[in-house]
């Protein structure tokens, strides 16, 4: 079928669409409803189906007869360590972690948080939550003992898996002191910590609590895969919302799995056998679908890799993976690869490897800006596909899906909508705009398998945040068109979410940080334009009246607060003391007209601002800072 066509059935009939789908996976019982509502009135897709994910990703392929084939490589420049895992291997491991986790008393339902850094470790702890049906919650690594704590009071976790320590260039980060932090923090108390302890650091483990990965699993016996309902969560992923509290993404291991395996052949073209990278973190949701599971569902080998794009050790880092493994497809975030032609203008290294193999590009977690589109594909002379897509989605809104047809790409488009996605651009009223013409994307409901199932204990908060805006539609959050040729352009996030090196943070968490300051009357966080990182955070902060302290000194505090209560990732670029800041009239911050003035960009004062003296105070003061 065309890409057309698929789109089409999708579209019109996505109950055969995705029955033809799931046949493609093996099921422990087949679905025979394949979409329905559930008891919220959210839809669900194959609830009566039966399977369990880890044995999609490990046991069925060694039933197959490929236990011998490559399921992992680990390649870590940061401690000059690489290992292979056949999927025989991949699955021992598994098995015996997933028996670890039952003798700490963990069972189907039960929620496991992973803090890890990116070891395989990390993949065998979700897998094995996977077998026995463990909900598992992975918080990316560079997230501080406060964000952590927020995680752990609500997804509540029997049992928290981390690793000694983390590796960031030439700087080792311990873990553990972080975990201990965020359990006196958190309301709830998980009874067990399991602790992989790295050769670089060793952790001090508090006797009774704590335990040493490596010494459970030298007595673990092998756990089998435990049967899931389609409908049962497969894991918990929290992303930043518009508050301080981060929303719980529920994903379900029946949609999920099929989704995933779709995706591997759709989108990304990638056959059993072959080798993927995806170059993110198991922390993000890419981690989870593009390293952890699509790829081994898919019987794919997947590249699981401890390093930055740069300075591990150089900017060739990339090239040297993609060469010595044989990577047919490489993913990774448009940041990383202005971070690498920052480094090499010329992509000189790129000579040095034998990229023969390497097909094609492929680019999400913020917009592919045109330049960076056209510096990779002279370079490379390869397809570089922009692709969106959410935490939410789990995959590809939209792309180029190259295993059904090689369209073209266009520089600035994110592509077509992917089948099952049906998009609409919305305007303020729920009306749908001219083709053209800019405004909020939707996508019309059901969504397909694979995206959200609701906000782990907070349903209403699914339905408020992406179901009541337009009735009918899941809003995305992001605004764009779709141009005459049904390509989609995505100009940006419709709220106050910015994404600042393809990390999604919340503006909102960071002024809640901010005004907690006793100094603080208001203030605001805007996203500046950053040439490497796409945005970074910036404050506006206007201090109460008669406070005996420094301005200096509050900057410094500012930013050490954003660092100690959200994480490194979330680095306040610069703080501006101002005396007032620019409102509308009934008292809301011009968010959009301040980032103009931040990013040196010509703007307009809007009608409805209250007193327009007030950005002419802060074009001074910013002009000068
Ligand atoms: N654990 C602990 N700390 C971490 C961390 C982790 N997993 N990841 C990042 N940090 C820390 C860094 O050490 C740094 O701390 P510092 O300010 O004390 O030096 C801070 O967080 C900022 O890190 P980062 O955003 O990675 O910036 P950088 O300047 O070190 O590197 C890039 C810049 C562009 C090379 C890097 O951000 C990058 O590789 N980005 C790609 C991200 C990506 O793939 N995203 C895909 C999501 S789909
Ligand atoms: P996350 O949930 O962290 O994956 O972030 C999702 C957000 O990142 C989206 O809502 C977009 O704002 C942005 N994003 C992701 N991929 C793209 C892309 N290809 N083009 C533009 N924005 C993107």
């Amino acid at each position: 079928m065309s890409y057309k066509e698929q789109y089409a059935e999708a579209s019109n009939n996505p109950t055969a669409f995705w029955k033809a789908q799931a046949d493609k996976i093996k099921w422990i019982k087949k679905p025979n409803t394949i979409l329905s509502t559930n008891s919220d009135g959210n839809y669900q897709w194959f609830e009566d189906g039966e399977l369990n994910t880890s044995y999609l990703a490990l046991d069925y392929h060694i039933e197959q007869g490929n236990g011998d084939n490559t399921a992992l490589i680990y390649d870590s420049p940061v401690t000059q360590t690489k290992a292979t895992f056949t999927y025989n291997e991949l699955k021992t491991e598994v098995a015996k972690f997933a028996h670890v986790l039952q003798s700490k008393n963990v069972s189907k339902g039960d929620r496991v948080l992973i803090y890890m850094p990116m070891i395989p470790q990390a993949a065998i702890a979700m897998l094995a939550c996977a077998r026995i049906g463990a909900i598992h919650s992975v918080v990316f690594g560079g997230f501080s003992a406060h964000e952590l704590a927020i995680r752990i009071d609500d997804a509540q976790p029997k049992v928290i898996v981390s690793a000694s320590c983390g590796v960031e260039i030439q700087k080792v980060i311990p873990y553990k002191p972080m975990i201990d932090q965020a359990i006196t923090l958190a309301s709830y108390k998980p009874s067990s910590c399991i602790i992989y302890q790295r050769d670089i650091v060793k952790a001090s483990l508090q006797e009774g609590r704590d335990f040493d990965w490596l010494k459970l699993c030298s007595s673990a016996e092998e756990a089998q895969p435990v049967p899931v309902n389609a409908t049962d969560p497969l894991y918990i992923l929290y992303t930043s919302g518009t508050t301080g509290k981060p929303k719980g993404v529920v994903r379900d291991n029946g949609s999920h799995a099929v989704a995933m395996n779709y995706s591997m052949s759709a989108i990304y073209g990638i056959n059993k056998g072959e080798v993927f990278w995806a170059a993110s973190d198991v922390g993000w949701v890419v981690g989870h679908s593009y390293i952890v599971y699509a790829p081994l569902i898919a019987g794919c080998t997947t590249v699981l890799f401890e390093g930055k794009p740069v300075h591990t050790p150089d900017a060739g880092t990339f090239w040297r993976v993609c060469a010595e493994y044989n990577v047919k497809a490489l993913f990774s975030a448009p940041t990383a690869f202005r971070a690498i032609c920052k480094e090499d203008p010329e992509a000189t290294l790129i000579k040095k490897y034998d990229l023969s193999n390497l097909e094609r590009l492929y680019l999400a977690g913020e917009r592919l800006d045109p330049a960076t589109y056209q510096w990779l594909k002279d370079k490379t002379d390869l397809p570089v596909i922009d692709h969106w897509w959410q935490t939410e989605t789990g995959w590809a809104i939209a792309s180029i899906p190259y295993g059904i047809e090689q369209m073209e790409t266009k520089a600035g488009s994110a592509g077509l909508a992917t089948p099952g996605y049906n998009i609409k651009v919305l305007d303020s009223s729920g009306n749908e705009v001219e083709k053209g013409e800019e405004g909020n994307i939707a996508i019309k409901l059901p969504l397909p398998p694979g995206c959200l199932a609701t906000i782990w204990q907070n349903d209403a908060r699914f339905k408020e945040g992406y179901l009541n805006t337009f009735s009918g539609y899941y809003v995305t959050g992001d605004g764009g068109f779709i141009d005459e040729d049904d390509y989609l352009f995505i100009m940006g996030r419709t709220d106050d979410i910015i994404n600042v090196a393809g990390h999604r943070m919340s503006t909102g968490e960071m002024e809640e940080v901010i005004s907690d300051h006793y100094s603080v009357a208001e203030c605001a966080v805007i996203g500046g334009h950053c040439p490497i990182k796409g945005q970074t955070p910036s404050a506006l902060v206007v201090m109460k009246n008669n406070i005996e302290l420094e301005p200096d000194e509050l900057i410094k505090e500012l930013k050490l607060s954003i660092r100690e209560k959200i994480g490194a990732i979330a680095s306040l670029k610069e703080v501006h003391i101002v005396d007032r800041l620019p409102k509308t009239r009934s008292g809301k911050i011009l968010r959009k007209t301040i980032r103009q003035i931040v990013d040196g960009q010509s703007y307009q004062i809007p009608s409805t601002i209250d007193d327009p003296v007030v950005l002419d105070e802060l074009q001074k003061l910013l002009g000068a800072a």
